[in-house]
């Protein structure tokens, strides 16, 4: 079967910084990959890339077996890719529910919809909207916050929310950019719950995540980079044994990949 996403040899400079080097891996369908790296080490130009924002200098990304390197965002996002960023982005003002709505209108033409915009038509199309709204809001567990100020939730409700509105694209592949990011234990833990519902709905995700633990507890598998580069791959408990990566996250204190002990 084909990968939901494959990065071959990905490169991406920025003046003399090369932030993704010559990175390849696959994510497997159905699985929440967990893409890990201390700061700095590439994975948000990663997201950046797949997703259209920024493209590679050389390399290829192929989404669902489509070669996306060259496209613009939306039209990675009609075939199936939707993401969140690494810092909440919700519309200071709106309730949770009118947040997912006005999701789906970002990806419409406004300037259609302005025009049917008091025809019976677009009563019903709004009505329909709304309803699907609620549906994504109850998807991500929202449902009852569906009238609340979105500014007004927890950064872990919010982040329900921003995913919700991500879902109103009907992805096949999600991307999360340091989904936990600024939550405690328990509400860390139930986004990465969600990620296994979603997965186990059918949808892929690629999760960006610093916290160990939920790596370990929530992702199939992890990519780990460092510098641009791929350092580990595979089951998460092993990947995070692995002497690279310790020494990625931690310093040169363990043993290195040669075995030699290395000086603190
Ligand atoms: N738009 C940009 N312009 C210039 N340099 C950039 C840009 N985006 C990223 N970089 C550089 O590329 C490298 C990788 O950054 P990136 O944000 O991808 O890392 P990250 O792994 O997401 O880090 P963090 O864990 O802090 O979010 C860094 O050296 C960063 O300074
Ligand atoms: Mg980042």
């Amino acid at each position: 079967m084909t990968p939901i996403l494959e990065l071959d040899r990905a490169t991406k400079a920025f003046g003399g910084v090369t932030a993704v080097d010559a990175l390849s891996f696959v994510a497997p369908r159905g699985q929440v990959t967990g893409l890990m790296g201390p700061n700095g080490a590439g994975k948000t130009t990663v997201i950046n890339l797949i997703s259209g924002l920024l493209h590679v200098d050389s390399g290829r990304i192929a989404l669902n077996g489509t070669d996306v390197s060259a496209q613009k965002p939306h039209h990675i996002g009609a075939l199936g890719l939707a993401r969140t960023y690494q810092n909440v982005r919700l519309i200071s003002g709106l309730t949770a529910l009118e947040q997912v709505v006005a999701g789906s209108f970002l990806k419409r033409d406004t300037s259609m919809l302005a025009s049917f915009l008091h025809t019976p038509a677009a009563r019903h199309r709004m009505r329909a909207i709304r309803e699907k709204a609620l549906h994504l809001l109850d998807r991500v567990g929202m449902a009852h916050s569906a009238d609340v100020l979105a500014e007004t939730l927890s950064y872990g409700e919010q982040r329900r929310v921003e995913i919700a509105r991500a879902l109103g694209a009907d992805p096949v592949l999600l991307l999360l950019d340091e989904p936990t990011a600024g939550m405690n234990p328990a509400e860390s833990a139930e986004i990465g719950r969600l990620t296994h519902k979603l997965r186990d709905e059918g949808l892929s995700i690629l999760m960006v995540e610093h916290n160990m633990k939920l790596v370990v507890d929530f992702c199939d598998s992890v990519i780990v980079m460092n510098f641009g580069r791929l350092i580990a791959r595979g089951a998460p408990t092993e990947c995070i044994r692995d002497p690279h990566v310790q020494e990625a996250y931690f310093g040169k204190q363990r043993h290195d990949a040669d075995g030699l002990r290395a000086v603190g």
